[in-house]
């Protein structure tokens, strides 16, 4: 159990919307898989600029990871990212769990197909990821009902499949596109820069 926040945390759709409904104002979500750095905290402050309420979203999505990924090392970090949520003055953390996200589990459930650009670049190579991301993304939208919601410039291809699946699919929401933030070598911030060797982070 997470320690005493005063950021609001939900955790099923049903509070979230409940939250939602109970408040004026816009509110802008920023979907993570957590493990937060600086380059999502400028995501929540892009959200904070427009926005009269942020929703921040921490959910490691297993459709978007391939059979042989990283979905189970995936870094969990829900305190320190909760923390983290709360001295950047975000307003609620949205926590699901799988079977909140996936109720008839994460192979039996109904999928998004992004055709022709979820298949070229990085979807090449990852057979199924981008249309793991735009079914989670769509659940999200459903489940915060936000006005606007903010994606990162870094993963320029997921922007597009997002933005191409939003207005496909009429989603009320308008997609910002954040700038990369990138540390002082000029490597772009990401959760999983962890995993890079030093011989890595310089060719990166
Ligand atoms: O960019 C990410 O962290 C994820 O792909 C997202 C958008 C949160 C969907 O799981």
């Amino acid at each position: 159990p997470l320690r005493l926040t005063r950021l609001d945390v939900l955790t099923t759709p049903a509070s979230m919307r409940a939250w939602r409904r109970a408040r004026e104002g816009s509110v802008g979500l920023v979907p993570t898989m957590g493990y937060l750095h600086d380059g999502h905290l400028s995501l929540v402050e892009a959200s904070q600029e427009r926005d009269d309420l942020t929703v921040v979203s921490i959910f490691v999505n297993p459709t978007q990871f391939g059979p042989n990924e990283d979905y189970l090392r995936y870094p969990r970090t829900q305190q320190r990212d909760v923390d983290g949520l709360e001295a950047a003055g975000c307003d609620a953390v949205f926590l699901p769990s799988a079977e909140v996200m996936y109720p008839y589990g994460s192979k039996n459930c109904v999928q998004m197909h992004v055709p022709g650009i979820t298949d070229i670049l990085c979807g090449a190579h990852r057979p199924g990821h981008f249309n793991g991301v735009a079914t989670v993304v769509s659940r999200l939208f459903n489940m915060v009902q936000p006005d606007i919601a903010v994606f990162g410039r870094k993963d320029y291809q997921q922007l597009q499949v997002i933005r191409y699946m939003s207005h496909e699919m009429s989603f009320p929401v308008e997609i910002i596109p954040a700038p990369t933030l990138r540390e002082a070598s000029g490597l772009a911030m990401s959760s999983r820069n962890q995993y890079l060797s030093a011989q890595d982070r310089i060719t990166a």
